[in-house]
Order: structure tokens, then sequence, then C-alpha cells
């Protein structure tokens, strides 16, 4: 299953299945020259690395450069060794990266490719549901600051990303489950029938029957890469890709990222951003619970955890970049299927979602 992603002369396809690591016929075309380098980590690597190794074109010659495993190695620090790396091994302008892992091994990937000697091929195998499903699309790189996450990258796209589904029968239970949040985010900002389809389906998706799983999958990656096509760079529609993320960004600053992995912060976001669209006379009450009782069969938390208030999350809200000249910009539901950007929210509405008992 193929799904293309499209940007003139910077296209590329997002290829979907089972099996896919191992297919020589499938990788090969995309590398172009004699040498590739492999990025992965500690975990990823004793599971998948020699199944890929296989698949590359008997020319090459492949390095592996093995991150630890963990958003805290998403450093400068990391990136520095692995462009320390390539030059140590003499790589030049027409190597080919490969990430094989997570978000955090794609975007640390992806920020070497699109500076290591100004741009080099690179390709995305990601092996989380989450990197699945967006991460691995749409280009953005990127490493974090001490201050601040993400703080330093770049656009820059991959020239083609593989899914094997295959490899989320290693993923644990609550990574997959994290995953599933953002496939009902596409459903919300995009695609009303979907997001029904997801409802019928959520005994199997979590069961991860294969079938239902990489239809979940391929049209996560349709309307992200339908999205991007429109505003690869952020500057308009994009950021409805962020419906539930200042909440959820906020509950991870606050909670200082130990308690909740993003899909979970991003599950109760887009419950408090759907609460927050209702008290701004947009979304039905009705639509607003409809969203709340589908991640919640789908094994996601939906409420704020104890001991977390109104005025901490709004507080940490307020450092989100999301805040433009100073007023809270957020994507809120107009219904289940479609989404605005609110230039200027009503700060009180936000107050009464926070410290609403519900
Ligand atoms: N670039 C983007 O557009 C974008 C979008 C969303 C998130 N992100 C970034 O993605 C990162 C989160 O990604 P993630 O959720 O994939 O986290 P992750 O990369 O940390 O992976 C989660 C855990 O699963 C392990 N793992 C990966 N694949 C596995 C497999 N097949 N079997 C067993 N274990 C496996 C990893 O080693 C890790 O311990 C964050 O840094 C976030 O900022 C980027
Ligand atoms: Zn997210």
């Amino acid at each position: 299953m193929r799904v293309q992603v499209h940007l003139g002369e910077r296209s590329y396809p997002i290829e979907i299945g089972h099996g896919l690591i191992g297919n020589a016929a499938l990788l090969g075309p995309y590398i172009a020259g004699q040498q590739v380098a492999v990025v992965t980590n500690s975990t990823v690597a004793p599971l998948y690395l020699e199944r890929l190794q296989q698949s590359f074109p008997d020319r090459c010659v492949v390095d592996v450069f093995v991150l630890d495993d963990g958003e805290q190695y998403k450093t400068l620090e990391s990136y520095t060794a692995i462009l320390d790396f390539l030059m140590q091994h003499r790589h030049n302008r027409s190597t080919t990266l490969v990430a094989l892992g997570g978000g955090v091994v794609g975007d640390i990937t992806g920020f070497v490719a699109a500076t290591f000697q100004r741009g080099v091929n690179y390709i995305q195998i990601p092996t989380t549901l989450l990197a699945q499903v967006d991460s691995s699309v749409g280009g953005k790189t990127a490493v974090n600051h001490p201050r601040g996450k993400n703080m330093i990258g770049a656009f820059y796209q991959p020239v083609c990303v593989i899914a094997d589904m295959d490899t989320l029968a290693t993923l644990a239970e609550r990574e997959f489950v994290a995953g599933l949040a953002e496939i009902y985010k596409y459903g919300v900002i995009w695609d009303a029938k979907f997001f029904d389809w997801l409802e019928d389906h959520v005994v199997d998706l979590r069961a991860k029957d294969a079938k239902v799983l990489q239809r979940a999958v391929q049209t996560s990656c349709e309307i992200k890469a339908r999205v991007v096509a429109e505003d690869e760079r952020e500057q308009g529609l994009r950021a409805i890709l962020n419906y539930g993320h200042t909440f959820g960004h906020a509950l991870e600053t606050v909670t200082e990222y130990k308690q909740l992995l993003h899909g979970e912060a991003v599950a109760i976001g887009m419950v408090l951003a759907a609460d927050c669209s209702e008290r701004h006379g947009l979304i039905a009450s009705g639509d607003a619970a409809r969203i709340e009782r589908a991640l919640s069969a789908a094994g996601l938390p939906t409420r704020l955890p104890r001991g977390v208030g109104a005025s901490a999350m709004f507080d940490a809200m307020g450092m989100d970049k999301k805040v433009v000249d100073g007023k809270l910009r957020l994507v809120l539901a107009e219904r289940i299927g479609s989404v605005k950007i609110v230039d200027a929210v009503n700060t009180s509405a936000v107050l009464q979602t926070l410290g609403n008992e519900r």
C-alpha cells in the first residue's frame, strides 16, 4: 500500500505494509550512492537491524550508529556525535541516511540529513505507531534544547518512508495505545467518517488486527500528507495538526515529561480542547462527549491527572509556541471532522475548561 506526499520535486511515497524491512526491491531504488549510514537505537537495533541490513544493495558499505534509547538523547550532543561518525567514516554528498526507530531516532536523523553537507538523501523507517502516523511524515526534523523541545531543527523531507507494520508487534502496549491518540486526532480535525470507522473498529484496532491497523495507518498518513502538501512550512493550515497539543504540551510540561507519554497527554488535550470549543459556541456537547468516549474506549486517559492545577496548566500554555503576539491561539473543533484556528481565544473559557470537574 502506498500513500504519496505531493510536494513538487520533493514528493515522496510512504510505503505501508508487512515484511517491508526485509524487502530489498523496495529499498534499493531509494539508495543513490554506495554509502549508507543507519541510525537506530539500542532497543530497536537488536530487533530489526539485521533484517534491514540484508536489504541494502550489494555495492553499498553500510555503517551503523546506535543511539542510547530515550527522548533525553534527542540533543545537539547526539547530533554532533552522528556528524563526527559520518566524517570519520568518510561519508560524502551521495550517502544515504536511514532512520530506523521511533520519533526520536527519526527527528534526529532527519536533522543530521538536513545539515550534513547541506543536505543528503534520507529514508525514514518508523517503528512506533506514533512515528508511522505522524513524526515520519511531513519533514519536520529537530533536536531539543535544554530550555525547550524541538527548538533546533529544519524542514527536510525524506526520499521515502517505509512503515513496516510488523514492527508494531514488539512495541510496548502503552506506546501503541499512545500512538492511537494521533490517529483519532486525524478523524477529529479532518474526517468524520474516519472517526466513525475508528469508533466501530476499536476492538480490532486494539487487538492489532492487520487489516484494520493498516487502514488506520494509511488513512492517517493520507490526511497528514494532504495537510502537509497544502502547507509544508506551517504558514496556516498545518497548524490544525496541533489540535489538542497546546493543552497536551502544557500537561507534559507541568508533569515534567515523567508521568505521561506524548499521545496520552494529547488525548487529554483533545478532550480539553473539545470542552473549550464547546465553551466558544463551536462543537455541540454531544460531539465533545463522543470524542472523550472514543478515546477512552481506545484505552487512553481523558482527564487531567490529580494534582494538576488549572493555573499551572494555564501558565504552561502561555509558554507554548502557539502564542502569537501575546494572544493565545488554539485549534478548536467546530464538529467532529472539522476544526478551525482561533486567534484570540477567550481566556476565561480556557480557565473554566481547566478548572472544570467533570
Ligand atoms: N517530526 C514530527 O513531525 C514529530 C511529530 C510528532 C512527534 N515527534 C517526536 O517524536 C518523538 C516521539 O516519538 P515516539 O513516540 O516514536 O518515541 P520513541 O522514539 O522514544 O519510541 C518510543 C519507545 O519505543 C521503542 N521502540 C521503537 N520502536 C520499537 C519497536 N518496534 N519495538 C519495541 N520498541 C520500540 C523506543 O526505543 C522507545 O523506547 C518525540 O521526540 C517527538 O517530539 C515528531
Ligand atoms: Zn503529537
